[in-house]
Order: C-alpha cells, then structure tokens, then sequence
C-alpha cells in the first residue's frame, strides 16, 4: 500500500478533517496520479453531510485533473508527465451489455464509484481525490486536451459530462429549444454546452441576481422561477429542459415548460419524485433522467470543450478551505464551481 494525504469526514462529522489515507500500489492496468485541481459538486456536500455510523469514513471528490506519475507494467495509454482527468466512475465490468455500448456509467453490475464505492478486485472502498494522489484503472482516466486550463476543466468530468449525455443523447442542436432549470455547476455548464451546440438556450432560476451572469453565459433568455406570468407565458415552449435542480421538489411546473412530445431530463435531485400522470399526457411529454458518462461520451465531451472553448466559471480555493467551500455551497453561494487546489497537501 502506498500513503498520502486528503480530507475525510469521519462517523457522524458533517466536516471534513485532513487525515492519511491509504491507496493500493499500481497493478499492471493502473496509473497513478498527483491531483492537481477537482471541483466540489453538490454530491460530494450531500455525502459529506449524509448520516453515517460510527466507524465509516467519506472522502469526497470525484472530478479530477492532474499529472500522472506512474504507470503499471501493462499501461500503454499514458506515460508519466501526462496530464490527465478523470471523473465519477473508476471501473465496470466491461462485458456487458451496457459497457458494449460505451455506456459503463449504466454497467449492469454497476460501476465502481471514484467515491464510496467497492473496488471491484480487492473489495476496499474507494476514497475520493480530496487528496493529493488517486490510483486509478487507467481505462477511466482521459487524457486532458491541450488548451483546456485544468482548474476550470475538472468539473467537466463530473458536472460536464451529467448535463453532456442527455444534451447529445436528445440531440440538442441548431434549432432546439433547451431550458435549463438551475443555475449551479451543472446548469451553468448545461447552459455553456447547449449554446455551443446552437440551441436556443433559456435559464429558469429562482435567484434573480443570477440573469446577468446566465446573458453572460451565452443564455437568450431567462425566467425567474418565481415569476408566475412569464412561467406561464412559456407553456409548452421548450423541447428540452434539463433540471439540475439539487433540493426535491414539484416537477409539475418544469413539465408545463415541455413542448409537446419534448422531454424533461431530471439530473439534479435524484429521489423519490411525484407527478401527475396528465401533466405527462397533455403534450405527450416524456421524462428521462442521465447520470455520468460512458468512455466515448466523456472523451467526445473533452474533445468538444478543447474545440469550443467551453470550461466551468471556477473558484478555485486551497484545499484547506474545502469545509468553507462546502457551506458556501450549500447557501447556494458560488459562481458557479469551487475547485480546490490540492497543492497544499504536498
Ligand atoms: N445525475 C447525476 O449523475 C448527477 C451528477 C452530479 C450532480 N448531481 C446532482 O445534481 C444536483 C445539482 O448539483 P450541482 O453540483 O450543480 O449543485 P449546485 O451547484 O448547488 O446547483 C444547484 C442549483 O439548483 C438550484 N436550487 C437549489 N435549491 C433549490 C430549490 N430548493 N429550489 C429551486 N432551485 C434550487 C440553484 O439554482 P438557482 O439559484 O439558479 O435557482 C442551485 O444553484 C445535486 O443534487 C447533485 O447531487 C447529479
Ligand atoms: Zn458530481
Ligand atoms: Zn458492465
């Protein structure tokens, strides 16, 4: 086993403590590699503040960039000063259906998570990249595309790619119509990706003070959720809508925004949710749901950002600051990713 170093909340803390952690020594399909940058998504605030018993552990982080610093003796994709990212999914059983299709976010046995997972080989549990170095199968790390600045390119990996699948898979392009419910890390990066797509690209928020920033975005119009005359005055006007919104709540009103037989793609809040099966009906309305990314989507993802120009507005923090990250996340206070810096574990 090798050592370094990360942030981990321990039993029922709802904080994170720096403390050392343990990685498996490289078997001959893994790189190793220094974290350089990984974006705080609202996933890893849900975990962190999640209830858990005396004795468990979480290290949060799951969208990363850094350097790689070795190689095991069966790698060939990469070498040691390759820079690199790498996002929520470490592994999967890659024989099944699924995985066939490039899909192994959707693999049948279910992929092993970059955090609070279960390796597949040794049965350990996976520990995030709040921490200076990650040992990962090789096959799920991609090479970071020139140009693209690796602060602002990790949250692609997690954030970008959720908010990319759906956005590809419904066939956004010139001439489609997308909303985009929430103005967070992922809606702002779904914001960015469906403007580079040609869509007619609409912000719904409930924060106001955000219309600035979504014109700025590259948005033509924005609703202001609470709005009840300009809601109403959209009915059936999106082809797509992509909700990231993080906390549960009514779809009926994002529903209403759906052109007839357009889709509402529910990729933030992923819980038990209510509808009306007539607000369906009405319009022949569809309701999918995306997570996370396959191999080829994810290297599609990076090739389109490094063509576009497309990364996430970051703020980027010393590690040390990442309990602070969390709760100004949590009040809904950032513009639009926090990305830490982990070079203060050295
Ligand atoms: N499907 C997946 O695989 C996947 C991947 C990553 C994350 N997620 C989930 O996606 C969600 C969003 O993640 P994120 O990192 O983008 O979070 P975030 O940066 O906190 O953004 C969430 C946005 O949702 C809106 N919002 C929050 N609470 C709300 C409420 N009560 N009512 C209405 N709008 C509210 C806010 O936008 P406005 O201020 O504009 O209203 C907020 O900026 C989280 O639940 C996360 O766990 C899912
Ligand atoms: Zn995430
Ligand atoms: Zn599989």
């Amino acid at each position: 086993m090798r050592t370094t170093v990360g942030w981990r909340a321990d039993g029922p803390a709802t904080t994170l403590r720096k403390a050392s952690l343990r990685r498996r020594d490289l078997r001959p399909g893994d790189i190793a590699v220094r974290v350089d940058h990984c974006g705080v998504c609202h996933t890893d605030l849900h975990a962190v503040r999640a209830p858990r018993e005396a004795g468990a552990s979480v290290v949060p982080g799951h969208e990363f960039t850094g350097v790689v610093t070795e190689t095991g003796a069966g790698v060939t994709r990469f070498a040691a000063g390759d820079p690199v990212a790498v996002g929520n999914i470490v592994d999967a059983c890659g024989t099944c259906a699924m995985c066939r299709a490039g899909q192994e976010n959707f693999c049948h046995e279910f992929p092993t998570l970059t955090y609070g997972g279960t390796d597949r080989h040794d049965g350990s549990a996976t520990l995030g990249a709040y921490s200076r170095e990650y040992v990962v199968r090789d096959r799920f790390a991609y090479p970071l595309p020139a140009g693209l600045d690796p602060a602002a390119a990790a949250p692609l990996l997690c954030a970008g790619v959720t908010v990319w699948e759906p956005l590809s898979a419904l066939g956004v392009g010139p001439g489609t119509r997308v909303a985009v419910a929430g103005l967070g890390g992922l809606g702002h990066l779904a914001v960015k990706l469906a403007v580079a797509l040609g869509a007619e690209t609409t912000v719904i928020t409930r924060s106001a003070g955000k219309a600035g920033d979504a014109r700025r975005l590259g948005a033509h119009d924005v609703l202001i959720s609470s709005d009840p005359d300009r809601t109403a005055g959209s009915r059936d006007r999106f082809d797509v809508v992509i909700d990231t919104v993080s906390a549960p709540h009514d779809l009926a009103p994002y529903l209403r925004l759906v052109a007839m037989d357009g889709t509402l793609s529910l990729v933030g809040h992923l819980g038990q949710v209510t509808l009306q099966a007539m607000d369906l009906l009405v319009g022949r309305k569809k309701l999918s749901s995306a997570g996370s990314g396959g191999r080829p989507g994810t290297a599609a993802l990076l090739d389109f950002c490094a063509a576009h120009g497309v990364t996430a507005d970051v703020e980027v923090l010393p590690s040390a600051r990442v309990n602070e990250a969390l709760d100004r996340l949590e009040r809904n206070d950032v513009r639009y990713r926090f990305v830490l810096d982990l070079s203060d574990l050295s």
